[in-house]
């Protein structure tokens, strides 16, 4: 049975090898299991839907967001974005020029560790304070600027990527933070609030008009040049998704004249309770020694803050078993998130035939001196299973947001014919909406995707879109189109600052 997983490596010793193939097995997804977890993940998602006062489980927030609607490119104006959800604060202008083109001015500011610590009200301060130096610098003023309000105040659009519970497009409380970031004072509160003022604290003449998710942003930013953009979805950092939502179907908001809302998923917090996540032993150290034990399961199987971490455990684990460099650490791979997922991407890249590549990271950034060849080929497996696994996770969600689209969503009228259960044979589907192969599509699912580990980790995007193949059947190819939104988070600022400003004109 492992044998099927792993063909023997000629110097493997017979230990070693069985140890790597039942962490094979056990990092292995099947297609089937792919299927049992989106099954699951589509009840996550209807319990996240369902009224606030209902018992269902709440893993999936399912955040109303108040963006109704979609850009179709011809939006125009120029609007400050904000983007917030790691180590960098981008300020940026962006010119939508109402052809699907854009220009977009921007400064990275970086966010220290210390202010990833610090008290709510000096992190917004430090972001006020980049705002005027980037309007300073870049000779920005409101006349300048083409917009819908004729005020000398320039609006801004806030994404900021962290669990928002919104009341409005300029309104939203802070749920808990995510990322590493752990700043007091902030959870609770309106974060559009504490920003304007800083604002106001600092002098800085700009008004706080939108705060997005960057997955939300991301979709406003795809939709401008792909109408019709379905999914919006961050593989990076962190990771998470928004989609549009028939408002027929979010029992938690009241009577909507509007047909369709962008809902912000929070994925990252599928199945927090593992009911039904394959955790391995090495997610469950990770989880109870992150920053936030207990939540965000998922989203530390999957994104680029954690893959190091996993890989690390299990490499400690089997050199504590003395299969991996002879039984010997360093302290600095002894030392908890050394190992960064950065490494992974390069050890995965390396296919030379002594993996001397692997060596130097081994040797030069994490102090392992003594490597063999048996050991690196070891190292570059595991960090191919961890990998792979977040690429199939990743589209369990993908494939399970289109589903509920498909099934009573947006989605549902357009006879796609993709598999909406494991039994479902594609020609059934296609009889089933009268459909014939040369008709299927009028057009494709656009996904629009940012993220460093869909953009940079080896084969991610390749082994995503196989998982969704096996899922959604053989036609997925042809109809689903990941695309990369690339700076998403900046141009989806402008677009809700520009939807929410349209909205005041109109009232
Ligand atoms: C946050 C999400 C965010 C995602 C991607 C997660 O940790 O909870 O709000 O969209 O990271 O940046």
């Amino acid at each position: 049975m492992l044998s099927s997983f792993l063909p023997h490596p000629p110097k493997w010793s017979e230990r070693q090898y069985k140890a790597i193939a039942s962490l094979t097995e056990e990092f292995t997804l099947s297609t089937a299991a792919l299927e049992e977890l989106t099954v699951e993940f589509i009840k996550q998602m209807n319990d996240g839907l369902a009224p606030p006062t209902s018992k269902s489980r709440k893993d999936l927030a399912m955040i109303p967001t108040y963006v109704f609607g979609r850009p179709d490119g011809h939006e125009r104006g120029s609007y400050l974005a904000l983007d917030l959800g790691g180590t960098n604060l981008r300020v940026c202008l962006i010119t939508l020029k109402g052809n699907h083109e854009l220009e977009s001015h921007q400064k990275a500011f970086k966010v220290s560790e210390y202010l990833q610590h610090a008290d709510v009200s000096q992190l917004m301060d430090f972001i006020a304070v980049s705002i005027k130096q980037f309007i300073n610098t870049q000779h920005i003023n409101a006349k300048i600027v083409e917009h819908s309000t004729n005020s000398d105040t320039l609006e801004l659009g806030f994404t900021f990527s962290f669990p928002v519970t919104q009341t409005a497009i300029d309104a939203g409380r802070l749920l808990r933070w995510t990322k590493g970031f752990n700043c007091p004072g902030a959870v609770g509160n309106d974060i559009v609030q504490l920003l304007q003022a800083a604002l106001d604290r600092n002098s800085v003449n700009v008004h706080v008009a939108a705060l997005v998710n960057d997955t939300v942003g991301t979709l406003l930013a795809h939709s401008y040049k792909n109408p019709n953009t379905f999914i919006g979805a961050i593989f990076g950092t962190g990771t998470n998704g928004a989609y549009v939502e028939d408002t027929k179907n979010i029992q938690a908001l009241p009577c909507s004249q509007e047909q369709e809302m962008i809902i912000n998923i929070e994925w990252g917090n599928f199945d927090k309770e593992k009911t039904i996540l394959p955790v391995t032993i090495y997610d469950n150290k990770l989880d109870r020694e992150s920053i936030n034990p207990g939540v965000h399961v998922f989203e530390k199987m999957i994104s680029g803050m954690y893959l190091g971490e996993i890989t690390r455990n299990i490499l400690l684990h089997l050199i504590d078993q003395r299969l991996l460099f002879d039984g010997t650490s360093s302290p600095k791979l002894n030392k908890a998130w050394s190992f960064e997922t950065e490494y992974m991407s390069k050890m995965e890249l390396d296919s030379s035939a002594t993996l001397i590549p692997i060596a130097q990271i081994l040797e030069q950034r994490l102090d392992v001196q003594i490597n063999t060849q048996v050991d690196r080929e070891i190292v570059k497996h595991v960090c191919k299973l961890v990998g792979t696994r977040a690429a199939r996770l990743s589209a369990v969600a993908t494939a399970a947001v289109i589903r509920q689209g498909l099934q009573s969503g947006r989605l549902r009228d357009h006879g796609f014919p993709l598999k909406l259960n494991a039994q479902d044979e594609v020609s059934e589907t296609l009889t089933a909406n009268g459909l014939s192969d040369g008709n299927v599509t009028d057009h494709v699912i656009n996904v629009g995707i940012d993220g460093s580990v869909y953009e940079h980790y080896p084969n991610f995007e390749k082994h995503m879109k196989s998982a969704l193949t096996e899922i959604l059947g053989s036609r997925t190819g042809d109809i689903v189109s990941l695309g990369i939104a690339r700076d998403g988070s900046g141009v989806g600022a402008a677009l809700a600052a520009l939807i929410a400003t349209k909205n005041t004109a109109a009232e």
